[in-house]
Formats: structure tokens, C-alpha cells, sequence
């Protein structure tokens, strides 16, 4: 009976090393804003802490139930993204459905936007805002006209000859979606800017290496260089497969790594034992993000 004890002890201690040490190198914990949307890696969400699973310019900041995703300077909207094929559509933040909107600012994509670029169904509109100039054949902006001042929008390509922009006091070029430009500009241009505009996420060199072998990207949020490669249980390795270059963890790693293959063994036994017992003890865990704020 005293042996019976122990053996049960023994199993139910593995239990814990196993919640605490084997859980799998499952997709990092998911997040919502509160409205259906549900994130997952490469988008993380942003908090008090820097470090994190993800691409750096994927992180999303919850605002009144709204995900937002900041490009350079500017916050933005996400409305919709597709894992499978790895899109994002992304409004203005300030637009907030405006029937006439002004276009604030241009979108920089530049290096705080790396990972990310325009999908090949976007399209550049430019606008023109208090304008006196009159081109000919050229509809103007109705809602916008202040006075005798003119707004104009054009789809790329289609600029008129004048040189609008030394009539004009301000201009600015927006993308939009194709499949939103049909028709006259000049009364859909709102329609077409609340619908936003399409990016595409990809990994960079290093990044993508790291998932083909199974593992996270992490970047330090104030220092978007510093990439490195999770492998879970605080591995890192340049490729999670062959474990790559060894970096200066490489001791822990190995520990780890027996420490894996010990518990998926002893796992195995104390699940097969588990079963016919009852399931009810055995929680999967998942691998929470290290710095997720919660
Ligand atoms: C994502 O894109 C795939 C491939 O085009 C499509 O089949 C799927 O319906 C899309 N998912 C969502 C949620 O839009
Ligand atoms: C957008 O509009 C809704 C309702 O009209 C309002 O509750 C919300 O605060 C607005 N958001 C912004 C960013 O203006
Ligand atoms: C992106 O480009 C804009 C204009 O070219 C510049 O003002 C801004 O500082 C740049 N941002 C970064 C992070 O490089
Ligand atoms: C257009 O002119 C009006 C009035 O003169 C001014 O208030 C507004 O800021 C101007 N807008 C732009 C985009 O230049
Ligand atoms: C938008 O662009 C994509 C890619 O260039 C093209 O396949 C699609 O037909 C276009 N859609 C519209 C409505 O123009």
C-alpha cells in the first residue's frame, strides 16, 4: 500500500513539472479587443511591457473595444485580418465613419512599419484641399468646398496637368482599396476611405527561419533589431529544428530539451494512468506569453 502511495505521489509531483515545464510550444495566447475579433502571434498586444511573441509592428492596442494599430505617427483601425493569407484591412482611426472626411495625414510606411506592406489589391488616391484652381471636366468635392476654395480627389495615374499643388493649401495621398475606386471618386471617396486599406504582414529573413523550425519571434518593443527565436521554456535558438547557433543559453537549452523528452515519457505514462483514473486533474496548459500584461 506504502508503495502504492509513493507511486502516486510520484505522478501527481510529474504532474506539476509537467503543467510548470512541458507544455507544448502551442501558438502564444490569443487576444481580443471585445469586438470578435480574436489576435493571435504575430500580432501581440501592447501593454506596459516591451518584450514580447510577435512582429514589431503588428502590436495592437485596445481603445473603447477597438484594436488599433499605429503605422509611423498614426493610429489606425484594424477592421478585419486573414490569417491564411496574412492580411490586414486597416482604417483611419480618426475617421470613425464621417460621411465627408478630410484626409489628416498621409500613410508613412516606413521602418516602424517594416514587416508590413500594401497588398497588391491597394491603390493610391490624392487629394487636394483648398484649391483656386478650376480645372476643366474635373468634378469637385462638393461636401469640402469652403467658399470659392475647391477640393479635388484623384485615383493614381489620373492627376490632371495643372499643377494643382501650387493652387492648392494642402494635399495628401491615401491608399484605398481597388474594389472601392469604381465610379466617381469625388462623392465615394468617403465610402472608400472607411472601408481603409489592405497590408500584407511577412517575416523577415532571421523571423521566418524561426517559424519554419517550429519557433516564436520576439522583438523588444524599443528596439525592433533585437530579434530572437523561441523555442518555448525560454529557449532561443536560431532555429528551433537543429537548434542552430548556440547562443550563450545553450546549457539551459540542453537541460530543457531533457527535461522535454523526460516529461513527454513520463507525461505519457501518467496520461495513459490518468485515463483510466479520471481526466478531471490534467489541465492543458497553454504557453502564455512571457510579458503579455496580464
Ligand atoms: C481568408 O482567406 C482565405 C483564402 O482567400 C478565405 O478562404 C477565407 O474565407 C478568409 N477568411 C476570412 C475570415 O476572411
Ligand atoms: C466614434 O463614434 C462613436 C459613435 O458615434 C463614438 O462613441 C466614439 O467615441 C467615436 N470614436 C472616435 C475615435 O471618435
Ligand atoms: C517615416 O517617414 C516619415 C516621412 O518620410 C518621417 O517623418 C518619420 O519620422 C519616419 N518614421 C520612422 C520611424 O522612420
Ligand atoms: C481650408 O481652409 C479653411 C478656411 O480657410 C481652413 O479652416 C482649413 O484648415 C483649410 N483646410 C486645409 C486642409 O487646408
Ligand atoms: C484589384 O486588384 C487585384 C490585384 O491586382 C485584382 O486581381 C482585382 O481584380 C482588382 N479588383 C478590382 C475590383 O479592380
Amino acid at each position: 500500500m506504502a508503495s502504492l502511495h509513493q507511486f502516486l505521489t510520484f505522478i501527481f509531483s510529474s504532474i506539476y513539472i509537467i503543467n510548470g515545464s512541458c507544455s507544448s510550444n502551442s501558438t502564444p495566447l490569443s487576444f481580443s479587443c471585445g469586438n470578435g475579433l480574436e489576435f493571435r502571434y504575430p500580432f501581440w498586444q501592447r501593454s506596459h511591457n516591451t518584450h514580447t511573441y510577435g512582429y514589431p509592428s503588428l502590436g495592437i492596442s485596445c481603445i473603447n473595444n477597438t484594436p488599433i494599430i499605429q503605422l509611423d505617427k498614426h493610429l489606425y483601425h484594424v477592421k478585419r485580418f486573414n490569417n491564411s493569407e496574412k492580411t490586414l484591412v486597416v482604417s483611419f482611426y480618426e475617421l470613425n465613419d464621417t460621411i465627408c472626411p478630410m484626409a489628416s495625414h498621409g500613410v508613412e510606411m516606413n521602418a516602424s512599419s517594416r514587416f508590413l506592406t500594401y497588398s497588391n489589391e491597394v491603390k493610391m488616391i490624392h487629394f487636394f484641399y483648398n484649391c483656386t484652381v478650376y480645372p476643366s471636366g474635373v468634378e469637385p468635392i462638393k461636401c469640402l468646398q469652403i467658399g470659392a476654395k475647391h477640393a479635388y480627389v484623384f485615383l493614381e495615374g489620373s492627376l490632371p496637368e495643372v499643377d494643382l499643388k501650387g493652387y492648392c493649401e494642402s494635399f495628401v495621398t491615401i491608399p484605398v482599396m481597388n474594389k472601392s475606386v469604381d465610379g466617381s471618386l469625388a462623392t465615394s471617396f468617403g465610402e472608400a476611405m472607411n472601408e481603409g486599406f489592405e497590408l500584407k504582414w511577412s517575416p523577415n529573413h532571421d523571423c521566418r527561419l524561426c517559424e519554419a523550425g517550429g519557433g516564436f519571434c520576439e522583438f523588444d518593443d524599443n528596439n525592433i533589431q533585437k530579434f530572437s527565436c523561441s523555442c518555448g521554456q525560454g529557449r532561443r535558438y536560431a532555429n528551433c529544428r537543429n537548434q542552430g547557433p548556440v547562443t550563450n543559453e545553450f546549457k539551459i537549452g540542453l537541460l530543457s530539451v531533457g527535461l522535454v523528452f523526460g516529461c513527454l515519457s513520463i507525461g505519457g505514462m501518467v496520461l495513459s494512468i490518468l485515463k483510466k483514473r479520471k481526466n478531471s486533474v490534467y489541465k492543458k496548459g497553454f504557453n502564455p506569453l512571457p510579458n503579455d500584461g496580464r
